[in-house]
């Protein structure tokens, strides 16, 4: 048998313990050939740009209940989606939701765009929100990095060097990772990485699939990284 490289043997760990959350395809269903919703990964990537995953959930469920699809949000009255989003915060980005929804339908007829360049043309889809949709619904092999993979990337090269300054080389190592098959899943499972096995206090390194290629578990370093040179 070969040796299963470290994207691998991430996907392996995301199969058997990915977060079961609302905008997501299951293992099963993927297997069936069922892809994601563009429209869903949009909408919970734009929740999710200030606010955590256990508040998003519910307003992502009231949201696509009421709105199933992109047209359905572009259709709807302004004070209503202002009326939804409320406790979610920063309120620009339910005026950018709605803009976008908008040029969505009007401008490329209710079909996300696939790649990050185009994505990013969208009213509030920033670098990172135009990467994860078109790795999580396109399966285009952008490279994803928010905080949860700058963590893990500086804890695996045991790397002390201090954030922001440290953000270009965190890319380049998760560039390095990134594969070419299934690079929405491995995005998503790096992510999840970060959220509940490589978190920022007391890791559960003894859980963790990279434990053995992971250089700050060898020095014991984990709980230190990454560094953040003070504001
Ligand atoms: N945080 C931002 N995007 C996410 C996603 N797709 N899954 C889990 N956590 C996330």
């Amino acid at each position: 048998m070969r040796d299963s490289g470290p994207s691998e043997i991430l996907l392996d760990w995301y199969d058997a313990h990915a977060r079961d959350l609302p905008w997501r395809v299951g293992p099963a269903a993927r297997k069936a050939g069922i892809r994601p919703d563009p429209y869903r990964i949009w909408l919970s990537e734009v929740m999710l740009q200030q606010t955590t995953v256990a508040s998003v959930r519910s307003y992502f469920e009231r949201f696509t209940a009421l709105w199933p699809r992109v047209e359905d949000l572009a259709a709807a009255p302004d004070a209503q989606v202002m009326g939804e989003w409320a406790g979610l915060g920063y309120y620009a980005r339910a005026r950018n939701l709605l803009k976008c929804a908008r040029a969505v339908t009007s401008d490329h007829g209710g079909t996300f765009p696939q790649t990050p360049e185009s994505l990013r043309a969208l009213p509030g889809i920033g670098p990172y929100t135009a990467a994860a949709i078109a790795s999580i619904a396109f399966d285009y092999p952008a490279v994803v990095v928010d905080g949860n993979v700058e963590r893990v990337m500086a804890r695996l090269h045991d790397d002390p060097t201090p954030l922001p300054a440290a953000k270009p080389v965190f890319t380049r190592y998760a560039e390095a990772l990134t594969p070419q098959e299934r690079p929405g899943d491995y995005a998503q499972a790096v992510m999840d990485l970060g959220a509940t096995v490589c978190t920022p206090r007391n890791p559960s390194c003894i859980l963790c699939p990279w434990q053995e290629r992971c250089a700050a578990r060898l020095a014991r370093t984990a709980s230190t990284l990454p560094r953040k040179t003070p504001k």
